[in-house]
């Protein structure tokens, strides 16, 4: 039997509560398909960091090195500075494991109410793949004359070829294996890279032509659109319809995901998978740590039981994957009132129990 060693990260707020659910599907799963996951708690968040100073140490991160992957539940604590532990538990992981794929869905379930009028699932139904190495975040810079008037901040972004090309290879093949036609849902595969070309001449410039010359050497059965970022918001609202596959830099990724997530039914929904397609990947709901409702048996789990799917899918498991796919789509067609925190009509573990019913018929 096919035996996968989790790292289980519950962090701040709801993230432990989420988690557990996400857990109790997984369970469901491996029951069902005949595979075992080997789980591991690991306690880094706000709690142990105010308890003992420590954030994430190198240590931990050796450690993960031997899991074939982390369930993450949320960072982010109310009593700790902001930047703290995102930086420190969050961005840490990504970079020192080199989670260079940060893999997010716009899907909109069945019975999920969207923001966007007139729009379904059907029109809401594409994925982004945000970079997830460089850009503004490993970009340097600093101040100077700090504190005067005449005070500069600098703060650059940076992008290699190799970084790109990584990425772009992994979007095109994900493309190629989960894009509209191969999914029986269209017409064509599209990947759509989201830049800024008219004003970011060189970063953006980069992209395209390395996005251009891939494509036409390795992946001529991919069509291939290109969007600026700012326009890429309007159709995201307007005409969603038109995206399979989207490709981006960090910083673009990190804000078109978040106005994604809201079109899919928010937080409570949206997952999402730092990948590291040779490595140790990480899997996360994206919303917060959510510290109000905490302990309330409130929050939504389908985020963090989307992104244990995710990570099964990644880890090859993709019939049980489809299976825990199917398992939330008919719970939020048929069961949740709502995908709000306190107005799902179940509790937290009622809602993860449903899912692992499913899972398990
Ligand atoms: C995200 C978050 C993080 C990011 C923050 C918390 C560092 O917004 O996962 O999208 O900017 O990547
Ligand atoms: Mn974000």
């Amino acid at each position: 039997m096919k035996t996968y060693k989790i790292a289980v990260m519950g962090g701040d707020g709801t993230g432990p509560e989420v988690t557990v659910e996400a857990v109790k599907v997984l369970k469901a799963a491996e029951a069902k398909f005949g595979f075992k996951a080997d789980l591991t708690d690991f306690d880094f968040g706000g709690e142990r960091y105010k308890r003992t100073g420590e954030i994430l140490p190198d240590s931990a991160i050796e450690e993960f090195r031997k899991f074939d992957a982390i369930l993450l539940g949320a960072i982010g604590h109310p009593d700790v500075k902001p930047g703290i532990l995102e930086k420190g538990i969050l961005l840490k992981a990504r970079f020192a494991l080199d989670q260079y794929i940060n893999l997010r869905p716009v899907r909109l379930f069945p019975g999920v109410e969207t923001p966007l009028k007139g729009k379904g699932p059907k029109e809401i139904d594409y994925v982004v793949v945000r970079e997830n190495s460089g850009d503004l975040y490993t970009g340097t810079g600093g101040f100077s004359m700090k504190g005067t008037l005449h005070e500069v901040a600098v703060q650059s972004a940076v992008y290699t070829r190799f970084q790109v090309d990584r990425c772009l290879k992994y979007a095109f093949e994900y493309t190629r294996k989960y894009g509209k036609k191969a999914r029986g849902v269209g017409k064509e595969n599209t990947l759509g890279l989201v830049g800024k070309t008219n004003v970011l001449t060189y970063i953006y410039d980069l992209w395209e032509r390395a996005f251009h010359e891939m494509g036409q050497k390795e992946y001529p059965d991919i069509r291939r659109d290109y969007y600026h970022v700012d326009a890429t918001c309007m159709w995201m609202v307007k005409s969603p319809e038109w995206f399979d596959v989207l490709v981006t830099g960090n910083m673009f990724g990190d804000i078109i995901t978040d106005l994604g997530a809201i079109t899919q039914g928010g937080m409570g929904i949206a997952a999402g998978g730092n990948i590291n397609p040779e490595g140790v990947s990480m899997f996360e709901p994206i919303g917060g740590s959510a510290p109000k409702y905490t302990g309330m048996g409130v929050i939504n789990p389908l985020a963090a039981i989307c992104a244990a799917q995710m990570m099964l899918e990644t880890l090859g498991e993709e019939k049980a994957a489809k299976k825990i796919e199917d398992a939330v789509k008919f719970v939020t067609a048929n069961k949740m009132k709502s995908m709000a925190a306190g107005k799902m009509g179940y509790s937290t573990s009622e809602v993860g129990d449903l899912v692992a019913t499913e899972v398990a018929k």
